[in-house]
């Protein structure tokens, strides 16, 4: 098992397969974003990426973008991660506005969990967010996942001025709606900072509310990641918060990221990516183990975006968050 010198265990490996994305997230993707005329990592480099870290004890794999359903191969990439020796789970972070047709193929090719990113249930303002007018095929993503019995939590990230509104329209929402919905702190990106100035938002005051209407904290196994859930008796729906900038947020810290392009990073907001492609392109699967396993020793504590330590990473669209 990949263990850092602070104790911390990486069964969970977050493989971002593009960069490309159809939606413009205000907070996610510059306007004019092209992406980057490189090659993405090929089916074979994943299949060997994968098999790496299944062999170091890797259980979970997350596929992610930029919109990983925008890769013509998304349903060969998850079948080939569902079908890797030691992998139990494959999820995928999505926003969903291709799910309603894609969700029956991904379900057979062994496809789990879904988070899916979705700021506002107010169609104008989902426009406004997104730059897509597509509120209803994201819904309707929603469900076919649901259908297809697959474990379905929703992203919503909190922004000033609406996050009362954010609150309160899905938690009405989770009353009969089978899913979790996680409300994200937002987090200050390199080309992001006067974004996050003018929106960013402390869930500190909402989490405080919920649990004074009777939402309670749901016990947390050892390997759960950092975001904290919520049951309520009266409610099918969960919540989750996530919020990096509480001080404890990196202590159950139990990912690593890979990029599109195969840059190995230890923390979402690590200096820079550390390359393994030329492991990747000789199919050398002990050479990317040898290459994980040292690298390890570098990952530091904590993200320190506390300490206002931040714009290394300039946006979240090529690690897929
Ligand atoms: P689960 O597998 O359901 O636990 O999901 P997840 O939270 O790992 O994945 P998801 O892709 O849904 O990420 C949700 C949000 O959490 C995104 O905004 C991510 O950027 C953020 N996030 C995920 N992992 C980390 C992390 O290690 N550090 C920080 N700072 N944020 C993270
Ligand atoms: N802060 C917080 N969350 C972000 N995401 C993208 N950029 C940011 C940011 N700056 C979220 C998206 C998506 C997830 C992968 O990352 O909403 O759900
Ligand atoms: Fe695209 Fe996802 Fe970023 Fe939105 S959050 S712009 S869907 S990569």
């Amino acid at each position: 098992m990949l263990q850092d010198s602070f104790g911390r265990r990486f069964y969970y490996l977050r493989l971002s397969i593009t960069d490309v994305c159809n939606f413009r997230c205000q907070y996610c993707l510059p306007d004019g974003y092209q992406g980057q005329a490189q090659q993405f990592l090929s089916l074979n480099e994943i299949d060997t990426l994968v098999n790496a870290f299944a062999q170091m004890g890797t259980s979970k794999i997350r596929v992610t973008g930029g919109e990983p359903t925008l890769r013509r191969d998304i349903v060969d990439v998850v079948a080939s991660c569902a079908q890797t020796e030691g992998i139990s789970k494959v999820a995928m972070t999505t926003h969903a506005g291709k799910l309603s047709s894609l969700a029956t193929p991904l379900a057979r090719a062994g496809l789990k969990q879904v988070n899916i990113s979705l700021d506002s249930l107010d169609p104008a303002q989902f426009a406004l967010l997104s730059g897509q007018d597509k509120l209803n095929a994201v819904l309707d993503g929603v469900e076919s996942a649901i259908v297809e019995g697959m474990n379905v939590k929703v992203n919503a990230v909190l922004l000033r001025p609406w996050a009362d509104a954010q609150l309160r329209d899905f938690t009405t929402w989770l009353k009969d709606m089978p899913v979790t919905v996680r409300f994200i702190e937002l987090m200050e990106t390199g080309q992001h900072k006067a974004f996050f100035k003018s929106h960013h938002v402390s869930a500190e005051p909402h989490l405080a509310a919920l649990k004074a209407q009777g939402w309670q904290p749901l016990p947390r196994d050892k390997d759960a990641g950092p975001a904290i859930e919520l049951a309520h008796p009266d409610y099918v729906g969960r919540i989750g918060f996530i919020m990096p900038y509480s001080s404890d947020f990196c202590d159950s810290c139990n990912r690593l990221r890979i990029t599109a392009l195969g840059k190995l990073h230890l923390c979402l907001f690590s200096e820079q990516g550390l390359d393994l492609r030329e492991s990747l392109e000789s199919g050398n699967v002990q050479a990317v183990k040898d290459f994980v396993a040292s690298s390890l020793a570098d990952k530091k504590v904590s993200h320190y975006l506390q300490e206002g330590i931040t714009g290394i990473t300039k946006n979240l669209s090529m690690l897929g968050g």
